[in-house]
């Protein structure tokens, strides 16, 4: 075990002197569509649509954000969670509103959510506490009856499954966290997983102010351009940090499958 963890920190001492060593060390393009998303993530986690943030916060708002969540609104979730979840609520200026968790889980009550729909619900947040995954196909039959997206707050969960899928590819978004203390680290960190190309695409623009750099036009006089379609955030995810993610990623079974020992033998 400490082997190897020795040597992953000695493959991400190695990969993050890239872009250390570049002039302008934690600029966006080392983590690129190519590198974590395309190469690393859709193989060993079989997600579609990953966007790569710099907090598992953020990756929770830019979900609110792209669901279309504002002020006003009622978003059904969870009190059995970290303070960042609701926050990313209430920083849409939308209302929280609590359903019950299950006794043996710690869970959300699928059936509760249920009761506490109205008209002015907007989104179901869920969080699978200490990573054991929620009631997915409930929770996302009685979304769909009542026509309301699904985010998983899945900062506990990433390399986790549902019925044999994997974290990531069941509901509209699934968010992970790459905070210090979870599974893969960047320090911070965090992705959101779309299910579909056009969310994808708000995810990758809105994470930095509205810009998708991966098609900016070359101007006139020779440097990039780039058109602000809509208002955006800074939630881009640097290269040091991804350089580190992307030297992790190929051990998360191994992660998993510690954390399972772990607790098996408690
Ligand atoms: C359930 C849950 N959601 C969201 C977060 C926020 O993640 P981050 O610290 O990467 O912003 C955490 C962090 O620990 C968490 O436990």
């Amino acid at each position: 075990m400490k082997k190897e963890s020795e040597a992953v920190m000695e493959k991400e001492t190695k990969q993050v002197e890239a872009p250390v060593r570049k002039t302008i060390p934690i600029q966006y393009p080392y983590m690129n569509e190519q590198s974590i998303q395309n190469v690393m993530i859709k193989q060993q986690l079989k997600i579609p649509f990953p966007v790569t943030v710099n907090s598992g916060t953020a990756a929770v708002h830019l979900a609110l954000d792209i669901a279309g969540v504002g002020p006003g609104d009622e978003v059904i979730t969870t009190s059995l969670t970290c303070a960042a979840t609701n926050h990313a609520i209430l920083m849409q200026y939308a209302k929280p509103v609590f359903a019950d968790v299950q006794y043996d889980t710690g869970n959300i009550d699928p059936e509760d959510i249920e009761h506490r729909i109205t008209p002015k619900t907007k989104a179901v947040l869920v969080v699978h506490w200490a990573g054991y995954p929620c009631d997915m196909d409930e929770i996302n039959a009685i979304a769909k009856k009542h026509n309301l997206p699904v985010i998983e707050d899945a900062a506990h969960a990433m390399g986790a499954s549902y019925k044999g899928k994997p974290m990531g590819t069941i509901s509209d978004f699934t968010c992970f966290s790459l905070q210090a203390i979870k599974h893969i680290t960047t320090g911070d960190g965090g992705i959101l997983c779309t299910n579909n190309i056009q969310d994808y695409q708000k995810g990758i623009r809105r994470r930095w102010f509205g810009i998708d750099r991966n098609h900016r036009i070359p101007s006139v006089l020779g440097h990039a351009d780039y058109d602000i379609v809509e208002r955006g955030f800074k939630y881009h995810m640097n290269d040091i940090a991804a350089a580190i993610g992307l030297a992790q990623l190929p051990d998360l079974p191994n992660t998993g499958r510690s954390l399972r020992t772990f607790r098996e033998s408690r």
